[in-house]
């Protein structure tokens, strides 16, 4: 193999890990409740503040909920395959190596009921014709292949199925639809490059519903339950997490959302809007991006 003679200006992967906001130096960070519990005073408001600005951030419908879960944008997404799903069929979209893992989870381990579609590095697989009934599972932009959806207007807005996507290359990267997404997770160390190790889950009103009255029958490991005597823990989603977070990755996400804060609406768009009008440099900004190539959408 040759050693390339061009090399990034920016060695970061841009996908996560990716580079730390303009500014950022650790020892900006604020270190107030390091070494303090997280189950104190202090650390609870850091918490609860990191949901709190990050659901404004992302414009979560107001009453979608927002928590902290362990184990990254995989944790997020295995608590919620295992939690959910099972009590009808579900579709499992996959055209990269992340969504072919959770395919792997539905299909090898859970060996549930599912048709799976796929498709080949560079495309999108049919996204049309999915029963509202039924449950879909799908990764919004597969980071691997630089391939996302064009937007959510192939999942029903009457469906009695939910919509489970992993969003962890989307989120503040990429119009996201939430009113026709039911779960979606994320982790800090993508678009907004923060740190990793922790999970962000998004639940819609009718993702509660369905842990509450008609979850998947499966015991589950505590650090995947979200309920307790058949009620949602609702503590997740106020700061109360599940086991110990780190609080060094939690200040340093808080740093990442005020400079979001800053940047305001505006500086979103603009690489929004540069991503919607389709190919563009690999990596040239976060989330890795590329539109389905036309005969992909037409397909739909
Ligand atoms: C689309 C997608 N899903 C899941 C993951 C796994 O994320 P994590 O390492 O935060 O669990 C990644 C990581 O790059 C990803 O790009």
């Amino acid at each position: 193999m040759t050693t390339p003679e061009v090399r990034p200006a920016r060695p970061q992967f841009s996908s996560g890990p990716c580079p730390k906001p303009p500014g950022w130096s650790v020892d900006k960070l604020d270190t107030r409740v390091l070494g303090r519990s997280h189950r104190g005073a202090l650390g609870k408001a850091r918490l609860q503040d990191a949901i709190e600005r990050t659901h404004a951030l992302l414009e979560l419908p107001a009453d979608y909920k927002l928590g902290i879960v362990p184990a990254s944008d995989t944790g997020a997404m295995e608590m919620a395959i295992w939690s959910l799903l099972g009590t009808r069929p579900v579709t499992m979209l996959a055209w990269e190596s992340f969504g072919a893992g959770w395919v792997t989870d539905v299909a090898k381990q859970l060996k549930l009921d599912a048709e799976i579609r796929t498709a080949d590095y560079g495309e999108i697989c049919m996204l049309g014709g999915i029963d509202p009934a039924q449950d879909v599972v799908f990764t919004w932009n597969g980071t691997t292949s630089g391939v996302r959806v064009p937007n959510g207007d192939w999942i029903s807005a009457d469906r009695t199925g939910l919509a489970i996507c992993d969003a962890t290359s989307a989120a503040f990267a990429q119009d996201i639809d939430w009113t026709k997404v039911d779960v979606g997770t994320f982790s800090w160390q993508k678009a907004l490059g923060g740190e990793a190790a922790h999970g962000m889950l998004v639940l819609s009103p009718r993702a509660v519903e369905r842990l509450e009255n008609d979850p998947a029958q499966r015991p589950l490991p505590k650090i995947f339950r979200l309920t307790k005597g058949g009620k949602l823990i609702d503590g997740i989603f106020k700061g109360e997490t599940i086991n110990t977070p780190s609080m060094l990755c939690v200040e340093d996400w808080l740093f990442a959302i005020a400079w979001a804060e800053k940047i305001g609406a505006q500086g979103f768009d603009r690489p929004r809007r540069r991503q919607c009008r389709g190919p563009r440099p690999l990596g040239a900004i976060s989330g890795l991006d590329r539109a389905p190539r036309r005969r992909s959408l037409h397909s739909f």
